[in-house]
């Protein structure tokens, strides 16, 4: 009991010294709106002994403003002959960034040093937008200017509206997004050359302004229904529903409760550092792909079931699992790692406790389904009782598995009218204003170079060419 307090009070001692510790290092204005922190300079270094043949040399050690210090591994295979083995990255910061910062173990979300919680309660999406692009918050005139540049983009080149006829009525609508935004590239070939800032800004811009529409689009097409156009007077989370539920032959009522949920949406799943989606959209953009590649590229990252596609995963999951009288079986399924079932919208790479988004959408989870008189929603009650019952049991407690955002939003959506197979498709609207910072951020870094792994290889040595006639 003893331990367990003295290790809480380390967590919140962690806690205050992450929060009050957010002085950016100094920083220079780039021809664009970026922001170039100054390069980390090495302060300490690692001594290392190679136990092959009893050399010793030393790695630096880089600062930044808070989280782990990190070991420069930059010279390692020019000067030692050898490389580092991280599959899955588990210990390894593949860029400099000045854009989100998370620290995992107390459960700590800011992007440019304010907290996911205050930016949620406080802000709006396009608010948020800014900040990530541009690295502060907008002051008024600001955020007019910025919210009339993102809505000035929001339609479509007409020609993009027959490119979908060309999709099966049944198609994922991931699918449709991934090929979609990839084909931005063929209509706007006035924002593809990354070496020219306005470019970039108004790709950008484009970018953000576009996905609502090609998703709302998708969900049209798959049920039959004429596509709404995006109409500027609304706010993004308002005209995104618009486009999504309006017909023409209605006219459309916003509510304002699920307005608000779904910008809340938006923030919660703006960008999330270094995940997976993102540096597949730096990968592909450290070649000097075009922006819309780039992005069509974290898309399809997203898709996948351990990434964005969780959303969906958990609404399935709470579908077979059906009533909570059959909650124990399934945990049991779970611990006993049956079929390899996991819990979805539990465990997180980064969060080894309470994913701060998801407590948000907890509680905005809870608003939205007493706004719309689904209080008593059994898919509710019943991830309720399996949250209880997870957070209890020891196998979830002692390998740190904690609700992620995911568990929340799915339901959220699901009340809202969404059919699951736009859920990730939500995440990838909002998760674009993240992607382009990061890669804004990339394209502007001076030492940006072409990211390259390197393997430990164990397959065959060099061997002889075999002849068809004598293959097994
Ligand atoms: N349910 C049950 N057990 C789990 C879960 C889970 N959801 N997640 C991890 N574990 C267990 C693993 O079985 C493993 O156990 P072991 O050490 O006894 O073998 C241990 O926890 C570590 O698991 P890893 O897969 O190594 O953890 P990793 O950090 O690679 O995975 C991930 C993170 C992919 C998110 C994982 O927790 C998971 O699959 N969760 C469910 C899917 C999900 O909700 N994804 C959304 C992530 S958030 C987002 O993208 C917005």
């Amino acid at each position: 009991m003893a331990g367990k307090s003295s290790s809480k009070k380390t967590v919140a001692a962690k806690a205050k010294k992450v929060v009050k510790a957010t002085k950016p290092a100094a920083r220079s204005k780039t021809v664009d709106s970026g922001i170039k922190p100054a390069a980390p300079k090495a302060y300490a270094a690692v001594a290392v002994k190679d136990s092959r043949n009893g050399k010793n040399f030393e790695l630096p050690i880089l600062k930044g403003t808070v989280g782990p210090d990190v070991v420069d591994i930059r010279k390692l295979y020019g000067e030692q002959g050898l490389f580092t083995y991280d599959p899955g990255y588990g210990s390894t910061g593949s860029t400099q960034s000045s854009i989100t910062y998370i620290d995992g173990d107390v459960g700590v979300l800011t992007h440019r040093g304010y907290k996911i919680e205050d930016l949620a309660e406080n802000s709006d999406f396009m608010e948020v937008c800014y900040l990530l692009l541009e690295g502060e918050l907008p002051n008024a005139k600001q955020k007019v200017e910025f919210e009339k540049n993102i809505t000035y983009h929001t339609m479509l080149h007409e020609q993009i509206a027959r490119f979908y006829q060309g999709f099966r009525r049944d198609a994922h609508p991931m699918a449709v997004m991934v090929s979609v935004v990839g084909a931005l590239s063929a209509f706007y070939h006035d924002s593809t050359d990354i070496h020219d800032p306005r470019q970039r800004t108004i790709a950008s811009h484009r970018l953000i302004a576009k996905v609502p529409t090609i998703a709302a689009m998708a969900y049209k097409y798959s049920i039959g229904q004429p596509f709404v156009y995006p109409k500027n007077e609304l706010s993004y989370a308002e005209n995104f529903l618009r486009m999504t539920f309006a017909v023409p032959a209605e006219e459309y009522k916003i509510d304002p409760v699920v307005a608000k949920a779904m910008d809340k949406i938006f923030i919660l799943h703006a960008d999330h550092e270094q995940n997976a989606s993102t540096s597949t959209v730096r990968m592909a953009g450290s070649s000097g792909a075009n922006p819309f590649a780039c992005i069509a590229a974290g898309i399809a990252c997203l898709w996948g079931p351990a990434h964005g596609g969780a959303n969906e995963a958990v609404l399935k999951m709470l579908a077979e699992i059906g009533s909570t009288a059959n909650i124990k079986d399934y945990i049991g399924k779970v611990k006993s790692k049956q079929d390899n079932t996991r819990l979805m919208g539990f465990g997180h790479r980064v969060y080894k406790n309470y994913d701060p988004r998801a407590s948000v959408m907890r509680k905005s989870c809870h608003e939205v389904l007493d706004a719309l008189g689904k209080r008593n929603d059994p898919l509710l009650q019943l991830a309720m009782e399996l949250e209880k019952i997870a957070l209890n049991d020891d196998y979830f407690i002692s390998h740190k598995l904690y609700p992620n955002v995911d568990f929340y939003s799915g339901i959220i959506l699901q009340a809202i009218g969404f059919p699951t197979s736009m859920f990730t498709v939500l995440f990838a609207v909002a998760r674009t204003v993240g992607w382009v910072a990061q890669w804004k951020e990339m394209i502007e870094d001076p030492t940006q170079r072409i990211g390259r792994p390197r393997q430990l290889y164990t397959g065959y040595g060099e061997r002889p060419y075999t002849p068809m006639n004598k293959r097994k």
